[in-house]
């Protein structure tokens, strides 16, 4: 059955008119653009886009939704968060603005809580985040293992993770568990391993924490290569917490995202610049840890491909709302609004390698996202507002505000 979503005031593509978008195999070829039609319509059948064009030349369908001048955009790409666990670190949260700094450590809390936790009680909490993200016009997000670190534990994670989600990633290198202190070459013994044996079938991706107190950069590239020989795609946890090496593992591993990117030096930059691994920004962590904002300026003016996606995870961001994201981006980043609702969507599909998400070219999946408000601007304009009118998953309607689709 096909639907027609007509007078929508902008509607953002993120592809040229007529074109299909970037063809699979090639989406990580390079900054893309963002693009807008206005006075537009859409038209979604069998779960993809079959048209866009001005509403006026729009063709006939079996429904038809009235946008009223709304804007609409490809859902929200999130390609970077961390959703099994059990437990929350408010207390933390409020000793870090209170003075304390963000540690790698906190991660042990949530370690004990998520071992601790029945099946029933971390599957609720996926679940319940990952509805969380889709209200918010999520449509396609990321999901990692990495604080279970065991081999139960992170086998579980992952399992869980793909129940809600095909991003899944194993992050068994997230930090080296209290038991394995005196000897960190026998958990990464394990995480090549055994670990790896039991969570590579249920997970696309691997990612290290490569960063000081966690794991430097020959553990890091063992462990992305170790991954790579069980057909794992790498991305790193890279300079968040200071420079370091992990720019450079990621950009020799070709990972397809080097996430963080805090602290950055002039090399960091150039290296990006030179490969396909886009440089995901993760604005909520820098707001949440009180860190500095990394300047999103000096990547695109270099030619990198920037995404912007949450990290919601207990500990350094418990945000699961790319509008934030959005809006930090453009506040603190020096992002154009332009700029912010591209990487957190086509920029988001680039760090997943996915070719049919984050545009609306013909053929995209129909994952859509209309804002109760008329332009795209509006996520950075009217931070923290709920501006989410309806979101339409694969075609289907996944979430609408009563009141939308009555007329
Ligand atoms: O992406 N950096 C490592 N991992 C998470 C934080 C995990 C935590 O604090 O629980 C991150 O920020
Ligand atoms: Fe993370």
């Amino acid at each position: 059955m096909s639907t027609l979503i007509t007078n929508i005031g902008e509607l953002v593509t993120n592809a040229p008119a007529g074109d299909p978008g970037p063809r699979p195999g090639e989406p990580g070829a390079g900054p893309g653009e963002f693009r807008v039609i206005t006075g537009a319509a859409v038209v979604i059948d069998g779960g993809h886009v079959t048209w866009t064009g001005p509403a006026g030349r729009a063709p006939a369908a079996d429904d038809i939704v009235d946008a009223r001048g709304r804007a609409v955009l490809p859902g929200f790409v999130d390609s970077h968060a961390h959703l099994v666990f059990a437990g929350e670190r408010g207390a933390e949260f409020a000793a870090r603005m209170a003075g304390q700094p963000y540690t790698a450590g906190g991660i042990f809390s949530t370690v004990a809580a998520t071992r601790a936790a029945s099946d029933v009680t971390l599957r609720a909490g996926v679940r319940r985040l990952a509805d969380e993200m889709i209200r918010q016009g999520t449509t396609t997000f990321e999901c990692k293992s990495g604080y279970g670190l065991t081999v139960r534990d992170e086998a579980r994670s992952v399992m869980l993770a793909a129940e809600v989600t095909p991003e899944v990633t194993f992050l068994g290198a997230h930090v080296v568990p209290p038991e394995y202190s005196g000897d960190p070459a026998g958990y990464l013994d394990l995480v090549r391993g055994p670990m790896l044996d039991a969570c590579a079938p249920a997970s696309r991706w691997i990612d290290v924490f490569c960063e000081k107190g966690a794991f430097g950069a020959d553990e890091a590239a063992a462990v992305l290569a170790a991954g790579r020989a069980r057909g794992l795609l790498p991305r790193v946890h890279a300079n968040q917490l200071g420079p370091g090496p992990g720019v450079r593992v990621a950009v020799q591993a070709d990972a397809a995202s080097a996430d963080h990117c805090t602290y950055l030096t002039s090399e960091d930059v150039d290296l990006l610049a030179s490969s396909r691994t886009v440089a995901t920004l993760l604005p909520g962590v820098e707001f949440s840890c009180r860190q500095p904002y990394p300047d999103a300026r000096r990547l695109l003016a270099a030619g990198v491909t920037v995404a912007i996606a949450t990290d919601c995870n207990p500990g350094s961001c418990f945000t699961s709302s790319m509008a934030v994201c959005v809006a930090l981006a453009v506040r603190e980043m020096g992002m154009t609004t332009q700029e912010a609702v591209w990487s957190a969507t086509a920029g988001g599909a680039r760090a997943l390698r996915r070719a049919d998400v984050g545009h609306l070219g013909v053929g995209a999946r129909a994952d859509l996202l209309m804002l109760d408000a008329p332009s795209h601007v509006y996520l950075a304009y009217r931070p923290g507002v709920p501006l989410t009118a309806a979101v339409w998953r694969e075609g289907r309607l996944a979430a609408a505000r009563p009141q939308i689709l009555a007329g």
